[in-house]
């Protein structure tokens, strides 16, 4: 069937308090608007959404995205919008599908039994049952439970308000049906509007939709956390469906671009966003952010730590507390530990860095020992530097790599160096001031101290 689908955009957004156009706002870390419009792709041949002249960053969201634009010069109210959407329109004789920026959660399989039982009739609606209808526009039926009219929660009286029945503000009606019916419309109303519910006439078919959770609008910011709770759930529960096992999917935050394989545990209060792949066998435990990045099979991602735009190969332990900042390239069997910050780094198998580090721009070969307080001092206060490590070097600790400085392979640092020349392979880097003793000073010291005081 022939469908084109309208999506109103267009709206003030008062009650998000925000100066980001309200459909921009993230669920679930994806904007509303991009929920809808996926959506509409599943069930219709045609978008249009509404915006106004002033929603430049929507507009250039919405680029790229294969759907057409219709303005709406004053936010008049959603039938005034629809109107906009139809004079846009210049010959067609089928079905619109009207759709809010505002409701994320509409399932592609609603929308399909929605448009096949209501193809016949003129103008249709899908309405449902909501424990707490406030702010919603209430069904209002007949003695004979027909269908009557739509009040919004400005207009309704008291009784009317206690009907929980609600217009889920989705529509499916005949174009040439649509543009009558907008041109009959007043703003005889609370809000002096021009209600597209009042297209809606006596008797119309409306299909009610026992599962609620779907049509939440998204007005204010109570309902966009309750959205983004919602969706996040429904991610986790697929994951465990495919052989993840999740302790806490309430408290379990990840992306739809985000790729897990089966037998990976993740603890609560993780983050996974973006383009991330999380593969077999891995552990993440509580606390951990990743952003943009890929792990490996049968990694061990320890409590609280953040990877962004890095890889890290298989069996690696990274954390607790480790931060691997963008660019930093794992090559496997490594471990990052406490404290340890990488910047664009590639680090060879079998390397670790256990404790209190800084590892950036640097490349450090196979099987290198970092030993704690390292440092590569990649930055003069102008440019950056590399350091360059080779394969089997052992690093003892606090040491400082002043770059741009290379180490050959098998050299041994000596704990406490400072590197500010490079090392030739197998060689030994020492930098220590020399140590001296001197035998019974303390007491003596003492002594002096304490006859001061007397004094
Ligand atoms: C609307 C319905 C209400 C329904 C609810 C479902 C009307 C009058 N009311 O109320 O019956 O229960 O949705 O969530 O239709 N918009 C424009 N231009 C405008 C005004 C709004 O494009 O001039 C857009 C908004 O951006 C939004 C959508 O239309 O995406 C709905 O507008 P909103 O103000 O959120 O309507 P509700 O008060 O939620
Ligand atoms: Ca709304």
């Amino acid at each position: 069937m022939n469908i084109l689908t309208i999506i109103l955009a267009a709206g003030k957004g008062t009650r998000m308090k925000s100066k980001k156009e309200k459909v921009l706002h993230k669920v679930a870390g994806k904007p509303m608007i991009d929920y809808v419009i996926d959506t509409a792709k599943n069930v219709s041949n045609k978008i249009i959404v509404v915006v106004n002249n002033e929603q430049q960053e929507l507009i250039s969201h919405l680029q790229n995205k294969n759907i057409d634009f219709a303005f709406q010069e004053n936010q008049l109210g959603t039938g005034d919008a629809v109107k906009a959407a139809v004079k846009a329109i210049s010959e067609y004789n089928g079905k619109v599908l009207i759709l809010c920026g505002d409701m994320p959660l509409v399932e592609d399989e609603s929308l399909k039994e929605f448009i096949e039982k209501s193809k016949d009739n003129k103008v249709s609606l899908i309405s449902t049952f909501m424990d707490d209808p406030t702010g919603y526009g209430r069904i209002i039926r007949d003695g004979k439970k027909d269908f009557l009219k739509i009040v919004e929660e400005k207009d309704a009286n008291e009784l009317e308000k206690k009907i929980n029945e609600i217009n889920t503000g989705i529509y499916l009606v005949d174009f040439q049906y649509l543009k009558d019916a907008l041109e009959k419309l007043n703003n005889n109303n609370a809000q002096g509007e021009y209600y597209l519910t009042d297209i809606v006439k006596p008797g119309s078919f409306v299909f009610s939709v026992e599962d609620s959770e779907q049509f939440i609008g998204i007005n204010d910011r109570i309902a966009l956390s309750h959205a983004s709770k919602i969706i996040y759930r429904k991610r986790a529960l697929n994951f465990m469906k495919n052989g993840v096992t999740i302790i806490d999917p309430e408290t379990c935050y990840i992306d739809e671009s985000v790729k897990i394989e089966k037998d990976v545990t993740i603890y609560p209060n993780v983050y996974l966003e973006g383009n991330t792949t999380i593969e077999e066998g891995c552990t993440i435990y509580p606390g951990v952010r990743i952003i943009d990045s890929i792990i490996k099979q049968n990694c061990t991602i320890k409590d609280n730590t953040l990877i962004e735009e890095s890889n890290v190969g298989e069996n690696s332990t990274i954390g607790p507390m480790a931060h691997l900042r963008p660019g930093s390239i794992l090559e496997g069997d490594n471990k990052i530990g406490n404290f340890v910050e990488t910047k664009k780094i590639t680090f060879g198998k079998g390397s670790k860095a256990s404790h209190l580090t800084y590892l950036g721009d640097a490349e450090i070969g196979k099987n290198v020992n970092v030993g704690c307080g390292t440092i590569t001092c990649n930055y003069d206060g102008f440019s950056k530097h590399k350091t360059v490590i080779g394969d089997d070097v052992f690093v003892g600790s606090d040491v400082q790599f002043v770059a741009p400085v290379k180490i050959g392979k098998g050299a041994l640092i000596a704990a406490g160096s400072t590197i500010t020349k490079d090392v030739p392979e197998d060689a030994l880097a020492i930098t220590r001031a020399e140590q001296k003793n001197i035998e019974g000073w303390v007491p003596k010291w003492k002594a002096k101290k304490s006859k001061k005081q007397e004094k």
